[in-house]
């Protein structure tokens, strides 16, 4: 009964309608408005083929042309850290199955959740050893909230203004107005302070604060980079009012920065920061199989004492996911890949930077860590415009969401120099491409 072992032809599974016909049936289906955004802008393709840094549309933009071939500097935040069908990671999906793993009961004890959760016990900042599993970041990062208010007995949440957490419960709480209050999900308790403002910490930061939870680069706010110390200040705020402190490192983490985690050396080298919950997500498993992480130390797990079945996630960490998030970690924990990363970085990092100088009339500002990095424009115009002309030149990228002036540049943490160099090319040509003003 369970025996065809026949596997469909690509055909069978991609490009079964024209390009055309699969955004109608999208805008039908899935999300109108959503169509009509790409539409609007010229860019309704649908993602085909992609093989290591590049991404294919299924076919051309306009008639008679060739399908698109962009260079993805997007990731999906991270998702792709690896690029696209890296081959450790496929072979781990298949020896996964042919081992027999698939989802495990979430109730059960677990040979591979344990065994993953060992493994980043030796990864995480010293003292982080215990992970649960989610399915998603924003959920992860709902357990963490949870935690540290099951832990402190309080309840408010501090993070930062323009942040992003996700979209479920907590996370939209502790994220930024623009997607939280169409839904009028102001939650009591939950409040924002600027990113970066130590001073603006301490006057918010009391006996009746949860947590603190802070990206250790806020992506969607626009890629920022906190001033020196301010991380260990924050840390040493949360220890004065005996308050949890959450890095959220769903972007940042595993060697994004060049080092496994942002707040642990990854923003300044000689700045190792250990907050009390970490979060990760995205990247967990190379883009195969959805699974996020929520790592903290053991003082926390007296939440659990009475009841070890509080919080339960019936999909998160399946067996198949552990095994190949696994394999994943054993990838991007290497000296000598973290190497690599900070190397090809630095070449991006500078090629932004000349850009800077010759376009000094248009962009105000470039920074960064590692293969993470923002580039700001004089408006918001230019955070469009750019992404437009970055697309026609052959680069997958976007601007943040929450600061629309600035774009945001993410390639594989496996891209080669020599790709780098043919990066810096097409983003050349996109910048000049671009109108200067007047
Ligand atoms: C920093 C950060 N935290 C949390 C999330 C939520 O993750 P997910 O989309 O997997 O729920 C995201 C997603 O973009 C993110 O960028």
């Amino acid at each position: 009964m369970h025996d065809d072992t026949r596997v469909a032809n690509q055909e069978h599974i991609m490009g079964t309608a024209s390009q055309k016909d699969i955004v109608k049936m999208y805008a039908e289906y899935v999300s109108g408005p959503k169509a009509n955004f790409f539409k609007d802008l010229g860019l309704a393709f649908v993602q085909g083929d992609r093989h290591g840094i590049y991404i294919k549309a299924q076919e051309g933009l306009r008639k008679n042309q060739p399908p698109l071939e962009m260079i993805d500097c997007r990731t999906s935040g991270g998702v792709f850290n690896l690029g696209h069908k890296h081959p450790a990671i496929i072979k781990a999906l298949q020896d996964g199955i042919a081992a027999g793993l698939d989802i495990g009961d979430h109730h059960a004890i677990s040979e591979q959740r344990a065994l993953l959760a060992k493994k980043l016990a030796g990864l995480m900042p010293p003292g982080i050893t215990k992970t649960m599993f989610c399915v998603g970041g924003g959920e992860a990062i709902d357990l963490a909230i949870k935690l540290a208010r099951g832990i402190t007995g309080r309840k408010k949440v501090i993070s930062a203004v323009g942040a992003y957490h996700g979209v479920t419960g907590f996370g939209l709480a502790a994220g930024d107005a623009k997607f939280k209050e169409p839904f009028a999900w102001n939650l009591p308790d939950f409040v924002q302070v600027p990113f970066g403002d130590v001073d603006a910490m301490r006057k918010i930061i009391d006996e009746q604060s949860a947590c603190v939870i802070l990206e250790t680069i806020p992506a969607t706010a626009g890629i920022l980079i906190a001033p020196r110390g301010y991380f260990q200040q924050v840390r040493e705020l949360c220890d004065a009012k005996a308050v949890v402190m959450i890095a959220d490192e769903v972007q940042t983490g595993l060697s994004r920065t060049g080092h496994l985690w942002g707040i642990h050396g990854g923003i300044y080298e000689d700045e190792k920061v250990i907050p009390d919950i970490m979060v990760l997500a995205k990247g967990m498993t190379a883009g195969y199989y959805p699974m996020a992480t929520c790592s903290y130390k053991p003082f926390i797990e007296k939440v659990f004492e009475k009841d070890p079945f509080l919080h339960i996630s019936t999909t998160g960490g399946a067996e198949l996911g552990c095994y190949v998030c696994s394999k994943m970690l054993d990838i991007i924990s290497t000296a000598e890949f973290q190497d690599h990363v900070k190397k090809v970085g630095k070449i991006l990092g500078d090629g932004l930077k000349a850009f800077k100088d010759k376009y000094a009339s248009i962009i105000t500002d470039m920074r960064g860590r590692g293969l993470m990095w923002g580039v700001e424009f004089i408006n918001e115009k230019y955070g469009l415009g750019y992404t437009l002309k970055m697309i026609e030149n052959g680069i997958f990228a976007d601007y943040c969401g929450n600061r629309e002036n600035t774009i945001k540049l993410m390639p594989p943490l496996v891209v080669t120099e020599q790709e780098i160099g043919v990066i810096l090319d097409r983003l050349g040509k996109a910048l000049a491409a671009l109108p200067l003003p007047k």
